[in-house]
């Protein structure tokens, strides 16, 4: 076991989904020696994941929607005030549509924008001030190759859009924060199995999706957990606006 986030403080969005990519982020942060800050809209999943996590690490949960400026700023506040400051964002709240485009209501689109690439740019707007007090730190972001490739898999033109929004979020927080201390990346995987695609995700599907790619086989989230702590750890000191592939070899470009 490494001790790569000792005397870090990491804030985890979207970290309450049981099988999800952010309460594997958390806990990884956490047995590495990091405290930890998670933030999710479902009540319940928060104090669940908050109490697995106390049992590794102090941890603190906080029920917050990224699309809301004051609630992430409420989030960053208590976090200063608890743990002394904040080196680490990583920013995992996000959902999909599998909707085809000329069915995709005004409505589907504008929650689908707002929770992935609004709540990427506000939750980051929030914690940037709390990270540059420390000196500097990491953001790590999840993109997708939804956003390279124009989905395909369940993500339609929404969350694609969203996805590559976020990306070019990434370049250009990296420009004017690098230069500051704050290395900005994000990371691009393709089909994981937890539960954002819900029910679509059948067994047969999985089958299918293993073939796409190279490794024979989907990605697990801790696949994806590995490189996100590689991302925001020093071992990848000299990387910034980058786009980390996840994707065992489904999308080469
Ligand atoms: N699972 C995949 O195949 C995959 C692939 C590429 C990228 N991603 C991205 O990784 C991230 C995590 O996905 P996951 O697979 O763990 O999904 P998940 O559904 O398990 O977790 C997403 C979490 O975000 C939370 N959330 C949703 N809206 C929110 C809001 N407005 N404010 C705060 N929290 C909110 C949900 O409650 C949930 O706990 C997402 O951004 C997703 O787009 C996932």
């Amino acid at each position: 076991m490494q001790n790569r986030f000792e005397g870090k403080v990491a804030l985890v969005t979207g970290a309450g989904s049981r099988r999800g990519i952010g309460r594997a982020t958390a806990l990884a942060l956490a047995r590495e020696g990091a405290k930890v800050v998670i933030t999710d809209i479902v009540e319940e999943n928060v104090a669940r994941v908050t109490s697995e996590l106390n049992s590794i690490s102090q941890a603190i949960g906080e029920v917050a929607d990224v699309r809301e400026k004051i609630a992430m700023l409420r989030v960053v506040q208590r976090t200063v005030e608890s743990f002394g400051g904040l080196d680490i964002l990583v920013n995992v709240a996000g959902l999909s549509r599998p909707t085809p485009f000329l069915d995709t209501t005004e409505e589907e689109y504008d929650l689908v924008l707002d929770v992935n690439l609004k709540g990427t740019f506000l939750a980051t707007q929030a914690a940037v001030p709390a990270i540059l007090e420390r000196g500097g730190g990491s953001i790590v972001s999840l993109a997708s190759v939804s956003g390279q490739r124009g989905g395909g898999i369940f993500g339609a033109s929404a969350y694609s859009a969203s996805k590559a929004g976020v990306m070019g979020l990434t370049k250009a927080l990296a420009r004017e924060l690098t230069p500051r201390g704050i290395r900005v990346n994000c990371v691009a995987p393709s089909m994981v199995d937890t539960d954002i695609a819900g029910d679509l995700l059948t067994p047969e599907r999985k089958v299918e999706l293993a073939r796409g790619t190279l490794m024979g086989r989907m990605a697990t989230v801790d696949d994806v957990v590995k490189p996100i702590l590689f991302l925001a750890s020093d071992e990848s000191a000299y990387l910034t606006g980058v786009t980390l592939d996840i994707n065992g070899g489904t999308h080469l470009h």
